[in-house]
């Protein structure tokens, strides 16, 4: 496939109101359980990124009828918790772990046998985590060497209900437990370790399948149902807006307005840690929209200062760390980064390929098992390889708002994957971006 890359330059102040994709994590989750619901469910806002197609690819060749999406409006005749029919072949996930592991909790409670696979990245991406908890539910998983894809998971198996205390806080894990559970005999209950995204339970319980939170645990009985068809209207994601917050931080002299931005308060860590470095982002017209608060946040320039970032905000920022690291590297003084390990399992490894990256454009890094430090200093143009990650695409294409030469960022096509109008939005608020394929 051709290979398209950005290229950067230092230009205007960044101005203007846009709205961002729509959020991801959410997008799946509404493909998902507007399946397993009994009528037809509208969704308004969907992601039309990649990730979000291969979900909904997988459940049409799971036997659901889905129209769309079109200008992000999906339609999904939901065939109920037990009308899913076996797939012709495998399910190719391409890029999205999300997918895979929201799935293989699923797919271990049918009557019929799958097999999961996905692109190069996603078939590097640890998978025991979920298959571990689903065998203890009496699930049989088989995974690839060294525990990754693909996964082979056997159908008509019984599930039952388990306790499990994670090991590490991951909504994915957390996500397929659920979904299993769903299926499983008894009451579930999934212990977290810290907080994760939990856009899983808010939805469930908005198709009226009740689940349960009591402190860190999140408990749902199984056999219960059904789901009931909604309308559901998926704000813009905030770690697609994180960008343009550190880029209108960073860029003196930018105002800019992102509408309708998901404020979950399991999401909101990058927020309080730019806030925390001294940025100026406000948020106006607070709402909840389908159980998910929403507001439009307006953020202005403002010199930035390192910080040492508090653990526990770290899984409510584990997709805006790109971002925040070229925050970082504009900022003041020195920011420290420890906690964040599950940083080297995502589409890359995040803290090795942001380092090399950051050290390329001259701003010193140290790198350590489970973070980074980051000293502020001006920053250099150069070539970046964004090792086929979105988000290190999208932040080092930012990094180019604030460089002495232009930066090019290769490899940008699996921005698709999450922000597929990224350029656009770029371009809207004043980015000086050119793209070559
Ligand atoms: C996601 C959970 C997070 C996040 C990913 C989306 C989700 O992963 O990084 O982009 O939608 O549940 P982990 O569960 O691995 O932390």
């Amino acid at each position: 496939m051709a290979s398209i890359d950005y290229t950067v330059r230092v230009g205007r102040p960044l101005s203007g109101s846009i709205t961002v994709a729509g959020d991801k994590s959410i997008s799946h989750r509404a493909v998902i359980l507007g399946a397993l619901a009994e009528g037809r469910s509208e969704v308004t806002g969907l992601l039309e990124g990649e990730d979000v197609l291969g979900t909904v690819a997988a459940f049409r060749a799971l036997g659901v009828a889905i129209e769309g999406p079109h200008d992000g409006r999906l339609t999904i005749d939901g065939v109920g918790l037990h009308g899913l029919k076996a797939p012709a072949g495998v399910l190719d996930l391409g890029n999205s772990g999300t997918s895979m592991r929201l799935l293989a909790g699923l797919l271990a409670a049918q009557p019929f046998t799958t097999r999961l696979v996905g692109d190069e990245s996603l078939m590097r991406r640890p998978m025991e985590r979920v298959a571990v908890p689903l065998r203890s539910m009496g699930a049989v998983i088989e995974t690839g060497a060294g525990g990754r894809p693909p996964l082979h998971i056997a159908g008509g198996r019984t599930l039952h209900a388990i306790e499990y205390r994670m090991p590490v806080a991951s909504a994915q894990v957390k996500s397929a437990i659920l979904l299993a559970a769903l299926y499983a005999q008894g009451r579930t209950v999934v212990v977290e370790p810290a907080p994760s995204r939990d856009h899983t339970e808010r939805m469930l319980a908005g198709f009226g399948y009740p689940v349960t939170r009591d402190g860190a645990s999140v408990a749902l009985e199984g056999g219960g149902g059904p789901l009931h068809a909604v309308h559901l209207d998926v704000p813009a994601d905030l770690s697609s807006a994180a960008f343009f917050l550190v880029a209108a931080s960073i860029v003196p002299g930018s105002c800019v307005r992102l509408r309708r931005v998901g404020m979950n308060p399991t999401r909101r860590g990058a927020i309080d840690i730019l806030r925390a470095m001294g940025a100026h982002i406000e948020a106006h017209n607070e709402a909840v929209a389908s159980g998910e608060p929403v507001a439009d946040l307006v953020v202005r320039s403002a010199p930035l200062r390192g910080i040492a970032i508090p653990r526990e905000l770290v899984p409510l920022a584990i997709d805006e760390f790109p971002a925040l690291f070229i925050a970082a590297a504009c900022a003041q003084g020195t920011t420290v980064l420890h906690g964040a390990e599950e940083l080297r399992v995502k589409e890359s490894d995040r803290l090795a390929v942001m380092a090399q990256g950051l050290a390329r454009l001259g701003v010193t890094v140290e790198e350590y098992p489970d973070g980074l430090a980051i000293t502020g200093a001006p920053i250099q143009g150069g070539v970046i390889d964004s090792g086929g990650d979105h988000r290190v695409a999208m932040a080092f294409a930012v990094a180019g708002l604030r460089a002495a030469g232009a930066i090019e960022v290769r490899d940008c096509r699996n921005v698709a994957t999450s922000f597929p109008g990224f350029v656009a939005c770029a371009r809207a608020v004043g980015f000086d971006l050119e793209v070559r394929s």
